[in-house]
């Protein structure tokens, strides 16, 4: 990028105060159609969930957004350049289908692209910012996904540059619309979305594992990777070591769709990735087919206490906590809470091999390392639904098992 323009958007991006911000006070929820149907969204589909969300409960919950992923579209604009929706699998249009996820309550997303195509080489949004962003607001969509794929042909035109251009778009819609960016692992956004988006994507796409990365996949936040790295759970949360102060209400760092009820973990894997989700504040977005879930994965969705735990009022991610912690054992985090009751939650996860003992000394934990910081605390563990008694210096974990993860919170008895 020129000096001139380099300077000219950096300037922008300091006078622009508060671009996003006021639809992202806690981490969005809802479910996004990528993970399971890839291309294959219509309006049967995304109906019939939105009325499952309702039916099961988990609207009731805070999953009010309704989110159509890549392919809802045709391959070419029309004749005044808009997007348009494909007949077939739209046959109503968009608009029709945000009415009725309206009348349940619920929220309408789409998805876009700020390149020339997108992944699945539709038309994307560059140059076509003003006119995109008017007509999602005349279909009145409430949220929007918007990706890079088109961006690897921009070359010199920077990713800031066109991010920023759909958000001014957005603002000028007459709409207020969620901006959700999905600009994996590039440029380092948590140094900048935060300026004018409300979640970013920290990372290529999870795929539905718990312990295996694809090929080429890097593990920490810094190293670049394409969008299509097959992340792993453990890998995605291994990234956020370096992210997690990050985390600030207004800008959330998203580690991609939940896995959850796609199929390939275990109940005790399942837990692990809802728990640190939650706790690291990340958008809690459901990737599985809601209307063939099983009884065990759907719980784990709607664990109040997670959820309280994500949408607590103070925002703050835990922390990985490496003195703690043991590599390639386990890992605890830590991080504190203010809603309610609550004060702070600690996550001690085995991905290890073997079950193991954990004694955990309360004054290594930040916030907890006086005496008198802990003084009328309780410990709830979340994922055994038990409230035990009072704090003493330490907390004595027996026997946790391989992939499970104990969730403490310390509550003001
Ligand atoms: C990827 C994105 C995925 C999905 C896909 C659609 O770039 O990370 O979450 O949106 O594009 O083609």
């Amino acid at each position: 990028m020129e000096l001139k323009v380099f300077k000219f958007l950096s300037l922008l991006l300091l006078a622009t105060p508060s671009l996003a911000g006021r639809l992202a006070k806690k981490p969005q929820m809802g479910w996004n159609s990528w993970n399971t149907f890839k291309y294959a969204v219509d309006e049967k589909l995304i109906k019939s969930t939105a009325m499952r969300l309702v039916d099961t409960g988990l609207a009731r919950l805070g999953y009010d957004y309704v989110n159509i992923d890549d392919g809802w579209q045709t391959y070419q604009r029309d004749s005044n350049g808009h997007q348009q929706a494909n007949a077939t699998k739209f046959p109503n249009g968009i608009k029709a289908v945000a009415d009725y996820v309206h009348s349940l309550g619920l929220k309408l997303g789409i998805y876009s692209d700020a390149g020339i195509y997108d992944c699945g080489f539709y038309p994307g949004s560059h140059g076509y910012e003003e006119l995109d962003a008017s007509l999602y607001a005349q279909w009145d969509v409430d949220y929007l996904k918007y990706d890079n794929c088109g961006g690897f042909q921009m070359n010199t035109l920077s990713a800031q540059e066109r991010f920023l251009r759909m958000s001014y778009a957005l603002k000028n819609s007459g709409r207020e619309i969620f901006y959700s960016l999905c600009e994996w692992g590039h440029q380092f956004r948590w140094l900048w979305a935060d300026q004018f988006s409300e979640s970013y994507r920290m990372s290529g796409d999870i795929h539905s594992a718990y312990r295996a990365d694809k090929s080429g996949v890097c593990t920490t936040a810094y190293c670049l990777n394409t969008g299509y790295a097959g992340v792993s759970d453990l890998t995605m949360i291994r990234k956020m070591r370096e992210l997690s102060p990050f985390q600030k209400p207004g800008a959330w760092a998203d580690m991609d769709m939940l896995e959850i009820g796609t199929g390939t973990m275990t109940e005790y894997q399942e837990q692990t990735h809802f728990s640190f989700w939650a706790a690291l504040k990340s958008p809690l977005i459901i990737g599985a087919d809601i209307n063939n879930i099983s009884d065990s994965s759907l719980a784990i969705l709607k664990n109040k206490d997670i959820i309280s735990i994500s949408q607590d009022d103070l925002g703050r991610a835990a922390n990985y906590l490496p003195e703690l912690s043991e590599e390639g054992e386990y890992q605890i985090w830590a991080g504190p809470l203010s809603s309610g009751r609550s004060r702070h939650v600690i996550l001690v996860q085995n991905y290890g091999s073997k079950a193991i003992n954990v004694t955990l000394p309360l004054a290594s934990v930040s916030g907890l390392e006086k005496r008198a910081d802990r003084t009328g605390l309780v410990i709830r563990d979340v994922w055994a639904s038990v409230d035990s008694g009072k704090l003493g210096e330490t907390i004595e974990l027996k026997n946790v098992e391989v992939d499970q993860v104990k969730v403490l919170v310390l509550k003001k008895r």
